[in-house]
């Protein structure tokens, strides 16, 4: 397996499991907690894992768009290539929305102690990373099926 292709895959990877784990358990295991313990505690999680994001939200396209210029030709990509890219596009701007609205709410938020306006930051962050773990794991199915 090439190192390109190495580096492709570790930042998917890293980027869908990050976000499975943050939907699907973190989520139910802290939704008990008072929110002003629940929302900063969030917001640390996010500061942690965003620089994580941010690496692979850069890698995937520059190690994905050399390899398909290298291998196929941008004119010649097969199909599974073509939903990839396009699936990743909508997942990094999905991922920049993030970011720079909500997640950047959640921290003025939590700085002026509206805890009311960081729940609300919150919840559009859970539907949105909701949304990018589907299309994660469902690019990451066309592209292993597709390579086949
Ligand atoms: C953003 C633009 C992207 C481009 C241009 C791109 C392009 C490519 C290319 C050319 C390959 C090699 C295909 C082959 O082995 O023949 C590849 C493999 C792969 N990509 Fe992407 N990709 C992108 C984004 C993503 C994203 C967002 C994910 C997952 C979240 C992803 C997951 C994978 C996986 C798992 C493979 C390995 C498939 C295999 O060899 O079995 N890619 N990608």
């Amino acid at each position: 397996m090439p190192l390109i292709l190495v580096i492709h895959v570790l930042a998917a990877v890293i980027w869908v499991g990050g976000m499975f784990f943050a939907h699907q358990i973190l989520r139910p295991a802290v939704q008990a907690l008072d929110p002003a313990v629940r929302l900063p505690l969030w917001s640390r999680t996010f500061a942690r894992f965003f620089p994580w994001v941010w690496s692979a939200v850069i890698l995937l396209p520059a190690t994905g768009y050399f390899m398909m210029g290298r291998w196929f030709g941008f004119a010649h990509a097969p199909l599974f290539v073509n939903l990839m890219q396009g699936i990743g596009i909508v997942m990094i701007l999905i991922y920049l929305h993030v970011f720079f609205a909500p997640y950047a709410q959640l921290r003025r938020a939590l700085a002026a102690q509206d805890l009311p306006a960081a729940g609300r930051a919150i919840s559009q962050i859970r539907v949105l990373v909701g949304t990018n773990t589907l299309l994660g794991l469902l690019t990451i199915a066309i592209a292993v099926g597709g390579s086949r």
